[in-house]
């Protein structure tokens, strides 16, 4: 404890009382609390966000890829308010206008017969949940999990996690089996174009199913394009191959689309892109841009005809939260109006996906532009022809500093970029306009010099 003092709120307290309460009071996630500096943060609108000097930043990371409408639009911000004055808690338990209407509206954008909607506060208690309903469901213990995948920092979404936020949490859930989707840039099945990775690893899926034992096999989770772990995109073909494996098989095919859905890759849902319905598909993020958290799992009538006259054995004390729902109503709303889906598939054909691949023509660093919608990767290499990332998978420290080089030169320009390992993803929210990508893309042009420094090709 420290000594008492008044509680204020939030917008009177100055810049270096923000710095010093943070650093004395909050512990922060994924970061030794010694080494970080977090940057206080004034104001944001649309696009920009600002620090407490009025420098703004050009937001392509969309914070963690979630603030998909833009900062503080004002109807969402309208709609919160009108639910705070309305009522701002109600049990799960009880039923409410503002969890029914935004779970007929999932119900809604979601394809075939995934009409139920399970609420929870993020992602990764979207995905808890979604297995455990998996296994009651198949009456099976094993989920397959792919390497390269992020699925959430809760035991059991850490532990179906494919990437190294992983190892400090093992040993984890049994009964996850690993496996490798396609990836056509750097394939695991040494494949020489997108149709054969397709294939391949179709394959090995089938072949990891034959010797674990179909019948003890519960789900088959993926994310519909992998995100943070480098914006993968399946080979077309793909997810309609595991679609029907899991038909094939009575395995419950479950899409994580915490950071594809909701306008990401310029559709509602990213699987709308491909046309194929899995049994679950896990939301959180773009649902309401993070205004309030809300998750949840939306539930095919198959998975949901288990728990008809079977308990379902979970639940969240804010599942389904007012405020959260009334949020997501509200911007499922203004999707609807604004034609913010349309706009992120239009800046990812017309503005983003030329542009990113003009900045390959004239940086050498660049090995591959891949992407949809407002969901883009650049995978930044030392040498095009061996494909040898510009940092070492990873890498932290002077291992690191080419990437956090490119990353500053892009600060200071006032981008703020997303950079995971040796790559930086173009995702701005689904609200950005062609100016704003074109800046971004001016900038990263700027940047992108640094990183060609590195390259030794
Ligand atoms: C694909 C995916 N799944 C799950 C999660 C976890 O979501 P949350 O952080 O809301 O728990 C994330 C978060 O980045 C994600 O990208």
């Amino acid at each position: 404890m420290t000594e008492l003092m008044p509680a204020r709120a939030g917008e009177t307290l100055d810049e270096a009382e923000v710095r010093a309460f943070d650093r004395a009071h909050v512990f922060h996630s994924w970061s030794a609390q010694a080494l970080i500096d977090p940057m206080p943060i004034e104001g944001a609108l649309g696009s920009y966000f600002w620090d407490y000097d009025g420098k703004r930043y050009l937001d392509f990371s969309s914070q963690l890829v979630n603030v998909n409408i833009g900062y503080q639009h004002p109807k969402l911000v309208a709609a919160i308010q009108a639910q705070a004055a309305k009522l701002c808690t109600i049990a799960p338990s009880f039923a409410n206008d503002a969890r029914s209407e935004a779970a007929r509206l999932i119900a809604e954008i979601a394809p075939g017969d995934l009409n139920q909607v399970f609420f929870t506060n993020g992602g990764a208690e979207a995905n808890e949940n979604a297995i455990r309903m998996a296994r009651l469901h198949t009456g099976r213990n094993k989920v397959f999990a792919a390497y390269r995948s992020y699925h959430g920092a809760t035991a059991g979404a850490i532990a179906l996690t494919g990437d190294p936020r992983r190892w400090p949490s093992e040993p984890g859930l049994p009964g996850v089996v690993r496996y490798w989707g396609p990836y056509t840039y750097r394939s695991a099945f040494h494949s020489a174009d997108a149709a054969e990775e397709s294939v391949r690893a179709l394959k090995h899926l089938r072949d990891l199913i034959m010797v674990e034992g179909p019948h003890t096999i519960a789900a088959i989770l993926l994310e519909t394009v992998v995100g943070t772990n480098g914006v993968i995109m399946p080979p077309d073909g793909y997810l309609a191959g595991v679609r029907e494996i899991c038909d094939e098989f009575g395995i419950v095919m479950i899409a994580d689309e915490v950071m594809a859905g909701f306008g990401r890759c310029g559709e509602w849902l990213a699987v709308d892109h491909w046309g194929v319905t899995p049994d679950l598909i896990t939301f959180a993020k773009g649902v309401n841009s993070g205004y309030i958290p809300l998750g949840g799992v939306i539930i095919s009538d198959r998975v949901a005809g288990s728990f008809q006259t079977t308990t379902y054995p979970g639940g969240l004390t804010y599942s389904g939260h007012p405020l959260a729902c009334a949020s997501a109503v509200a911007s499922i709303g203004i999707f609807r109006e604004e034609g913010i889906v349309e706009n992120a598939r239009r800046i990812g054909a017309e503005v983003l996906g030329p542009g990113l691949a003009a900045l390959a023509e004239r940086h050498p660093s660049i090995g591959e532009v891949r992407g949809l919608g407002v969901f883009w990767a650049l995978e930044l290499v030392r040498d095009r022809r061996t494909r040898e990332p510009l940092v070492p998978f990873n890498a932290s420290g002077p291992a690191a500093a080419p990437m956090a080089e490119f990353t500053a030169a892009c600060k200071e320009r006032g981008l703020w970029p997303f950079v995971h390992f040796n790559r930086t993803h173009a995702v701005p929210p689904c609200t950005v306009t062609d100016d704003e990508a074109r800046e971004g893309l001016q900038i990263l042009d700027e940047a992108l010099e640094v990183a060609d420094r590195f390259y030794t090709g």
